[in-house]
């Protein structure tokens, strides 16, 4: 079983005086959704950086499967707020750039991004260009590229802020869709309470200046989409409603007062 754990990250930027990461302790498991909740600059991008092998923390280590690791490698994909797609290349390029890099053959290239484009529901578009595609569309070649790397960690900051609320419950379907069918594991930063809920075993929340895990709520949303409830079903389910709403207080005071309050 993969585990990427983080074990006692510190971290601060040179020339500042409060860290941007303080002590933070956080196992993500094979096959389990992991969200992290928080006000904005309390270093949830910085933390996934970490994870992904971009930042070096100032102490404290990130662990892949009991390993340490201190570099990116294929077992964690990154997908980015801005696709960060190749607009030189169309769908089917950008999808299977990381595996010409690899210098596979063309048509195991193909086979592959055949195969991936059918999960995340882009075959019609497979020849088309990057800026003929939506949002949503371009998301999801982020989110194939991250799959046809194998990684059995994703990580997304933010994927789906730019989004219509319909257009991003597709995606979040996707997510829970991946997770069951594909067993991959996601760690996602949003700063949508309803999907933070929604698309977490654990709900990771944090706390700015400095940056540290104040609490991690276990939840069974995303198993109960697994057993065959509908999204809209959960979503209005009243205990869905209320720890929404307790979660939004929790957080209006906190960004308010700058403390941790029990709601
Ligand atoms: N390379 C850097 N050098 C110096 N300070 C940085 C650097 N990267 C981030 N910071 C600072 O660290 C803090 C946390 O930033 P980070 O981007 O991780 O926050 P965030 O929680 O992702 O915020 P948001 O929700 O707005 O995206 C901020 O105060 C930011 O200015
Ligand atoms: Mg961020």
């Amino acid at each position: 079983m993969s585990v990427l754990a983080a074990e006692h990250l510190h971290l601060t930027f040179p020339k500042q005086t409060v860290p941007v990461l303080q002590d933070i302790n956080l196992k993500i498991e094979d096959g389990t959704l992991t969200v992290i909740l928080g006000e904005s600059g309390c270093g949830k991008t910085t933390l996934l950086n970490i994870l992904a092998g971009f930042q070096k923390p100032s102490s404290g280590q990130i662990k892949l499967d009991h390993e340490v690791v201190t570099a990116p490698d294929a077992r964690r994909a990154v997908v980015f707020q801005d696709h960060a797609l190749l607009p030189w290349l169309n769908v089917s390029e950008n999808i299977g750039f990381a595996l010409q890099l690899k210098g596979l053959k063309a048509q195991e290239i193909q086979q592959q991004v055949d195969a991936i484009l059918k999960i995340v529901g882009l075959s019609h578009v497979a020849q088309a260009n990057i800026w003929e595609l939506s949002g949503g569309m371009k998301q999801r070649v982020g989110i194939a590229r991250a799959l046809i790397s194998h990684a059995a960690f994703i990580l997304l900051d933010e994927p789906f802020a730019a989004l219509d609320a319909f257009t991003r419950e597709t995606m979040q379907q996707l997510v829970l869709d991946l997770w069951i069918e594909q067993n991959k594991s996601f760690f996602l930063i949003t700063h949508d309470i309803e999907e933070a809920l929604l698309l977490s075993n654990q709900l990771v929340l944090m706390m700015a200046r400095p940056g540290k895990i104040v609490e991690t709520l276990k939840l069974d949303f995303a198993e109960r989409y697994k057993q065959g409830e509908s999204i809209r079903t959960i979503k209005s389910d009243p205990k869905f409603i209320q720890l929404r709403e307790q979660l939004f207080e929790r957080l209006r005071v906190q960004k308010q007062t700058g403390h941790e309050v029990a709601v």
